[in-house]
């Protein structure tokens, strides 16, 4: 059995799994790329040197890469070390593939699964202990040649030496930040993101009765709170009100019964009004904000107002806040504590359930989300017993600031590199 991953084959040739494929070429290893037909295939191979924007960063590395399709070239990955599932996010088309994979898959191949958010005991149901032993998920976020977390997930019966071999694969090789995950709805990075974008949209309406409109939002949930600048209407732009309503739907069905994130699964009114009319965001042309090309060649950016229902020029904000306004008695101070403080709660709120200890939170939403700093590293320079305080007034504590507070100590880290864990004493934090 081979101790070392040295070849990949990658079932789905869309934008995650030509984004895969490339990133393992490029790094030298043999690459299968499958799909549906020669044709998807081949797209996904010539993304890789595209004129803009290539996934590849060393071109001549396309070298590396075969590509097949489903039905003619199956049977080829039994040449190869790790096989990674990306195709489209249906249970019943991932369980088929799985069972392909199983009938040519040679002993000692490593399995996985990029699903964002379809638990691995789902796909894996009845399905024999030979693959048990082999699988988990890996999830990689888009794009992948920039972001720098995988989270991987194993299932109940998944060999540690097994995960072990990809997971050094991914660090090592690969150069991704591995982030060990549990098999929970949205695992860790989407959890946390998307409770904070649902959230946010359904603070909207009361925030904009308050005279903070969706410019003054974004400028808020970016620089201040060290997020990136498309603060949060921008990022669902990019993302789309469609994967939006598909990710809601999702967690209605999977989150816990007691979640406070199943208040946030459906969209409000307005925003459902949008999604009825397919103004889903930047792959519709626009969707809370758009760019028009003016006669005389200027851009002009517009908002779409959800308050008046009409688009109208965006205003430019300069936002002097910094991340202490989550504690100010102010409109500001209160929305960007409903929206941002409420998020680094829930966070607080979600161990042991979506992952061991506090580091894997944070590198999750830094590497997945480009946060600047986690949850708990937010915390922390906001001080924990404000935050205490302010929870005691609003009803309840998480369960980690409540660990914290037990502990007799002041803060979730340390200056010298350790972190709290689950049982109120600080560890060493691991690379
Ligand atoms: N796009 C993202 O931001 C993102 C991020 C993380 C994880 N994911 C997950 O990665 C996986 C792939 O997503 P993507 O964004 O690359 O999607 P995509 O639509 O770009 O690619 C999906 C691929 O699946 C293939 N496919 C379609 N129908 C099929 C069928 N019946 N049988 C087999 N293959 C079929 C398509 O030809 C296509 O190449 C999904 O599970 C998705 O949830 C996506």
């Amino acid at each position: 059995m081979n101790d070392k991953i040295n070849s990949v084959a990658v079932l789905g040739a869309g934008t995650m799994g030509a984004g895969i494929a490339a990133l393992a070429a490029d790094q030298g290893c043999k690459v299968l790329l499958l799909d549906i037909n020669d044709e998807a295939a081949s797209k996904g191979k010539n993304a890789m040197t595209a004129d803009r924007n290539p996934l590849l960063k060393d071109l001549s590395k396309i070298e590396n890469v075969k590509i097949g399709n489903f039905n003619d070239n199956f049977s080829d990955i039994n040449q190869y070390d790790w096989i990674c599932e990306v195709v489209v996010e249906r249970l019943d088309i991932k369980r088929q593939i799985f069972e392909n994979i199983e009938k040519y898959r040679k002993d000692g191949s490593v399995v996985s699964s990029n699903t964002s958010g379809i638990p691995l005991r789902d796909i894996t149901e009845n399905m024999s202990d030979r693959l048990l032993k082999d699988v988990c998920i890996t999830h990689f976020f888009n794009p992948v040649k920039i972001m720098k977390l995988c989270e991987v997930i194993p299932g109940e019966k998944t060999l540690e030496v097994n995960l072990n071999k990809l997971k050094v694969f991914i660090s090592d090789i690969l150069g991704k930040g591995v982030v060990n995950a549990k098999d929970t709805v949205n695992f860790i990075g989407n959890r946390i993101g998307c409770y904070w974008m649902l959230k946010g949209l359904h603070e909207g309406k009361n925030a904009r009765e308050e005279g903070i409109s969706q410019e003054i939002s974004d400028a808020l949930m970016s620089r201040p709170m060290g997020l990136p600048p498309t603060g949060l209407y921008g990022l669902i732009d990019l993302i789309g009100l469609d994967v939006m309503y598909s990710v809601g739907k999702n967690l209605s069905i999977n989150l816990p019964k007691d979640d406070d994130g199943l208040k946030y699964v459906n969209l409000p009114d307005e925003e459902q009004k949008l999604y009825d009319n397919g103004q889903l965001g930047r792959k519709t042309g626009g969707g809370f904000y758009r760019i028009q090309k003016l006669d005389n060649g200027d851009k002009l950016k517009e908002v779409y107002d959800l308050g008046s229902g009409d688009w109208r020029e965006a205003r430019k904000i300069d936002m002097e806040k910094d991340l202490n306004v989550i504690l100010e008695d102010s409109n500001y101070g209160l929305y960007s504590w409903k929206v941002m403080g409420s998020t680094l709660m829930y966070a607080a709120d979600l161990i042991p359930e979506i992952a061991d200890d506090i580091v894997n939170v944070d590198r999750a939403m830094k590497w997945g989300f480009a946060w600047a700093k986690g949850p708990f590293e937010m915390i922390d320079e906001l001080g924990p017993f404000k935050c205490i305080e302010k929870c005691k007034k609003l009803g309840s504590v998480p369960k980690m600031l409540q660990i914290l507070e037990g502990s007799g100590e002041k803060s979730f880290y340390t200056d010298d590199g350790k972190f709290m864990d689950i049982s109120g004493t600080y560890k060493k934090i691991s690379d």
